[in-house]
């Protein structure tokens, strides 16, 4: 059966990253005899300039019409000062509310070959496995007000960190049921010595752990848990947290990789579609340059394909190939390793592409 796919490049490397893992996934869809059906719609500051929106009605609907939704990155110095209704980061904040994508799941995992490309000791990272459950629809994102105004009569600023008990409840359940198929073990991370927030995310967590005997629930500030990501990241199995704590630790957990751009993520919702993004934003230090590393877009492309599409096999083959691919030494410059192969975006599409065909064949 057709699957829907709508594509959405946005800005800086967006493009670039995107027509990489597209690349892939009709390399799939040729050796699978698939049929993915893609519309590209625009989001973020690349839409600004279209329409005068970072989310054009269209690109809702096309979205809301598909199966499945890939996403490169939004954002860039060119957008940074319009007023906030038309940044390239709205764009992404409304489709994940449009969709009520409240869950963003982030994988780490360490490559054997990619461990002597981290600042980190190789020791400490050889063997990681973790995720970060990212709570993505509520918090100090989406909470009202979020304004300058005077504060005691001085000028200032306001934003609100919100959560109802629902919007907590449903994330953390979603972290023990993945959990569940892994090594059983959640840390809800907060901040429960300061914030009523976390306090109340705390209870609900230790709530929800009741249904799940088999699985271990333990409450981590969120500063030692920053710290504890980098002495210690093997003690972790499943993370979850609150949206902005959840975007900062996935950021750093992905030193742990090796680079940013080597992490994948999708956004879940209650009945899909789902959305699937790199975690990286659209570096526009090298965009336009064809040297970004499209390994997160195309693993977010695995994702898609397991987990909207069931294509457990289709995924498997990509992550090989993936995995090949850095053992055979071919890198991008963010994960550049002694005697490796630089290439480019370009380059290690193609390569993966290869890989993907040698390992169909050999099935
Ligand atoms: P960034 O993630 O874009 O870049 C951080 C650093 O990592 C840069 O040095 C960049 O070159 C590097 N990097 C990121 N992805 C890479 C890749 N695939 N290959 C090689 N190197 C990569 O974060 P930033 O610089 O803080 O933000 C730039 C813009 O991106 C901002 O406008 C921000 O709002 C936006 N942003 C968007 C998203 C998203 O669309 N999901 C996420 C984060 C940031
Ligand atoms: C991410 C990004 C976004 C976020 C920004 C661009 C709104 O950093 O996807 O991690 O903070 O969620
Ligand atoms: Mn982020």
């Amino acid at each position: 059966m057709k699957k829907r796919i709508a594509v959405l490049p946005g800005d800086g490397i967006g493009p670039e990253i995107v027509a990489g893992a597209m690349k892939i996934l009709q390399t799939i869809e040729t050796l699978y005899r698939h049929q993915f059906e893609i519309t590209y719609a625009d989001i973020g500051g690349c839409a600004t300039d279209k329409t005068g929106t970072p989310l054009p009605n269209e690109t809702i609907t096309i979205c809301k019409n598909s199966d499945a939704i890939l996403l490169g990155a939004v954002g860039g110095p060119k957008w940074d000062s319009l007023p906030v209704e038309k940044r390239p980061e709205q764009g992404l904040l409304k489709i994940r509310k449009e969709l009520n994508l409240f869950a963003n799941i982030r994988p780490t995992t360490c490559y054997e070959s990619l461990a002597a490309s981290s600042p980190l000791k190789e020791d400490i990272i050889a063997g990681v496995d973790l995720i970060v459950v990212r709570e993505l629809t509520g918090g100090i994102y989406f909470g009202k007000p979020s304004e300058r105004r005077l504060i005691d009569g001085k000028p200032g600023a306001v934003d609100t960190l919100q959560y109802e008990n629902e919007e907590i409840e449903r994330v953390v359940e979603k972290a023990f049921e993945i959990a569940k198929t892994r090594s059983k073990k959640v840390t809800s991370v907060d901040k429960a010595n300061v914030l009523e927030t976390s306090r109340v995310w705390r209870e609900i967590a230790s709530q929800v752990a009741e249904k799940y005997p088999d699985v271990i629930l333990e409450h981590m500030l969120v500063d030692n848990a920053a710290m504890q990501l980098v002495r210690n990241p093997k003690q972790f199995d499943v993370i979850v947290t609150e949206n902005m704590f959840g975007d900062i630790l996935s950021d750093e957990a992905s030193v742990l990789t090796g680079s940013l751009g080597m992490l994948a993520s999708s956004s879940l919702s209650a009945g899909g579609p789902y959305l699937y993004e790199p975690i990286h934003g659209s570096a526009p230090d090298i965009a336009g340059e064809n040297i970004a590393n499209p390994l997160a877009t195309i693993l977010s492309v695995s994702m898609m394909l397991r987990l909207s599409f069931q294509m457990e096999n289709e995924a498997t083959i990509i992550e090989e190939a993936v995995n090949n691919v850095l053992n055979k030494g071919f890198r991008t410059r963010d994960i550049l390793a002694p005697n490796c192969t630089i290439v480019s975006t370009t380059e290690m599409v193609e390569e993966v592409e290869k890989e993907i065909r040698q390992l169909v064949k050999v099935a």
